[in-house]
């Protein structure tokens, strides 16, 4: 199972406090979690935690200072580059001068100029003794820096390194990461939102042994299926035959087989959904028949008569009622037309257009291009991309669209 912080860049940044040497086990659970962790260090932290013990767990150099004074071949390091490659910046444990000059743009370490850089939402887990914490000028402090958009991870009560008890021990490193997963989670563009998404082929049984199928892998479902759950939805993918695999916390696979069981699985899901994606490649007609026993060839021609399956993307079109509906169309000629009449006739509020006719597009590879086209016919043509990165494209424009 994946957490919300897998595939993140986390930059942590350690301060002079004795809560130091629990860094080590926060930079474990970050890693753990599949984060891609960097270290800087003020120079007074190296006292508390070795730069050796952080390299080692993060996988990466840890920086303290602007060069390395022993090397003199060495290369600044860069704070600017640093503070721009983090998803997000992690400041644990935050001592009251480390605080302090954040709060007024000081910036005479490494640790504080990367911090200024920095783009990213920046959390800051203070530590210190009791009466430090309380003071006047440190709450001040706490006050400003959350003024200008940190967030703070208050300290918790309890036995200090003075033998004082009180408020001002550093949060607990896994009190850390749940306290970042949450608020990420929380401010997710599709939190607490229900998406329902059909992928993959169907197989229409001819017999025990045979089936109609088509070439669809399921890839491009399956990417729009993590991009919505990477954006806080709760997503139900159902699965035709696929021999890809999905594990997400978010995402409930229902696997299914021909087009009346994707159609059984989607109209017990759709009442309750907020978007509905029709990605999947569903047979428009099947067997009439299906034979009980394996079909004996013989010296004669054989044909076989099909009958329509049902339209579930039609059926989600005719029955919606606050549903954003978005819908797929693989054409090969006359394409914006017939991606529009598709739209309109199945009452969707976009469409995906993929023209075979596009090289690198369609149902086997790693990459597509794709046109949306919204209910107002605005047409939005995009190059040949990853699935993963068309599958973002998608939710971007879902996204406006409703909020529009
Ligand atoms: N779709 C569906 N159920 C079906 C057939 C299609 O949900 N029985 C959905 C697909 O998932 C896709 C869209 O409808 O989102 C594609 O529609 P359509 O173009 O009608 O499928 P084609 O078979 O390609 O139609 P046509 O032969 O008219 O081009």
């Amino acid at each position: 199972m994946s957490s919300i912080l897998g595939s993140k860049k986390v930059l942590i940044g350690v301060t002079a406090g004795i809560a130091a040497y629990k860094t080590a086990s926060l930079v474990r659970l970050f890693i753990k979690s599949g984060a891609e962790v960097k270290v800087v260090m003020t120079p007074a932290a190296k006292d508390f935690v070795t730069p050796l013990t952080l390299s080692t767990l993060s996988k990466n150099p840890v920086n303290s200072s602007f060069f390395n004074e022993e090397d003199e071949n060495a290369e600044w390091n860069n704070h600017v580059e640093l503070g721009l490659w983090a998803d997000l910046m992690v400041i644990a444990p935050a001592t009251a001068n480390t605080l302090s000059k954040m709060s007024t743009g000081n910036s005479d370490n490494l640790l504080l100029a990367t911090y200024l850089s920095a783009k990213c939402p920046v959390y800051f887990a203070p530590a210190m003794d009791l009466d430090m914490y309380n003071h006047p000028s440190t709450h001040e402090t706490f006050q400003k820096l959350q003024e200008f958009g940190n967030i703070m991870i208050p300290a918790e009560s309890g036995e200090l390194a003075s033998g004082l008890v009180g408020q001002g021990r550093m949060a607990e490193p896994a009190t850390i990461i749940s306290f970042i997963e949450n608020d990420i989670l929380d401010k997710l563009p599709l939190k607490g939102q229900k998406v329902l998404i059909t992928a993959g082929p169907t197989y229409e049984a001819i017999d025990p042994v045979r089936f109609i199928g088509n070439h669809s892998s399921g890839k491009m479902g399956i990417e729009l299926a993590k991009a919505a759950a990477n954006l806080g939805a709760r997503v139900t993918l159902i699965l035709g035959p696929s021999s890809l695999t999905v594990n997400h916390d978010f995402i409930k696979v229902v696997p299914v087989v021909s087009a009346a069981s994707m159609y059984e699985a989607v109209t017990s899901e759709f009442d309750t959904c907020n978007i509905a994606i029709a990605s999947a490649a569903v047979a428009d007609y099947r067997p009439k028949h299906i034979a009980e026993q394996k079909i004996k060839k013989a010296d004669s021609n054989f044909s076989i008569e099909l009958e329509r399956t049902t339209d579930i993307l039609k059926w989600m079109g005719s029955v919606k009622k606050d549903q954003f509906l978005v819908g797929f169309a693989l054409e090969t000629e006359n394409e914006e037309e017939n991606a529009k009449n598709k739209l309109k006739k199945k009452n969707l509020d976009l469409i995906v257009l993929n023209s075979l006719n596009d090289k690198g597009a369609g149902f086997k590879g790693q990459t597509n291009k794709v046109t949306l086209i919204n209910h107002k016919f605005e047409i939005k043509a995009f190059e040949l991309k990853t699935k993963t990165a068309v599958a973002q494209d998608i939710f971007n424009e879902i996204n406006e669209l409703r909020n529009a």
